[in-house]
């Protein structure tokens, strides 16, 4: 998180599970903007990377998928932020989330992730951590690292 750019794009590649879980914890030890936005295929890697950054923030329980849940509140244990995470695969319209509280999830002091975030593009903060994940061999992912939501490609 170190060499996090606050303007442009960064693109990491992982070529392991394990790699990307190790990223994601990295990414909690300077998290600053608190808001992640994740995006790309089944099985690209976006819950995998939050369970690393579930490790990295200590928090008390293991992330898992939300599956059939759309959000998940995990408490902060000895970690410095409690994480909410979201899962907008099966959002069936924007109220949905909307009634749900979006904007004051997003507004707290928790670290909020969102996967599938480009389902509710047309809602999502201007800044924040956008990352788009892609498939690109069996074992290996790239994932696209944006701080300013203008400057993604068909957002
Ligand atoms: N480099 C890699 N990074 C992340 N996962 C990888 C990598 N290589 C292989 N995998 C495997 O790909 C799968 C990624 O699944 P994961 O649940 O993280 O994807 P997802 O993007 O959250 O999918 P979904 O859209 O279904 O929620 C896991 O089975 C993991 O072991
Ligand atoms: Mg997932």
């Amino acid at each position: 998180m170190e060499n996090y750019p606050y303007c442009g794009k960064l693109v990491k590649k992982t070529f392991s599970a394990d790699e990307t879980l190790k990223l994601g914890e990295s990414f909690a030890a300077g998290l600053n903007n608190k808001n992640l936005f994740l995006w790309g295929e089944l099985g690209a890697g976006k819950t995998t990377f939050l369970k690393g950054l579930g490790k990295g923030l200590a928090v008390k329980q293991k992330v898992v998928s939300p599956s059939f849940q759309l959000v998940r509140n995990y408490t902060d244990g000895s970690g410095r932020l409690r994480l909410i995470h979201l899962d907008l695969y099966r959002l069936s319209s924007l109220e949905e989330i909307l009634h749900l509280g979006w904007n004051d999830i997003l507004e707290s002091d928790a670290a909020v992730a969102v996967e599938w975030a480009d389902r509710a593009s047309d809602i999502l903060p201007r800044q924040g951590v956008f990352m788009k994940f892609s498939h690109i061999a069996p074992d290996e992912r790239e994932i696209e690292i944006y701080s300013e939501k203008r400057n993604i490609p068909g957002f």
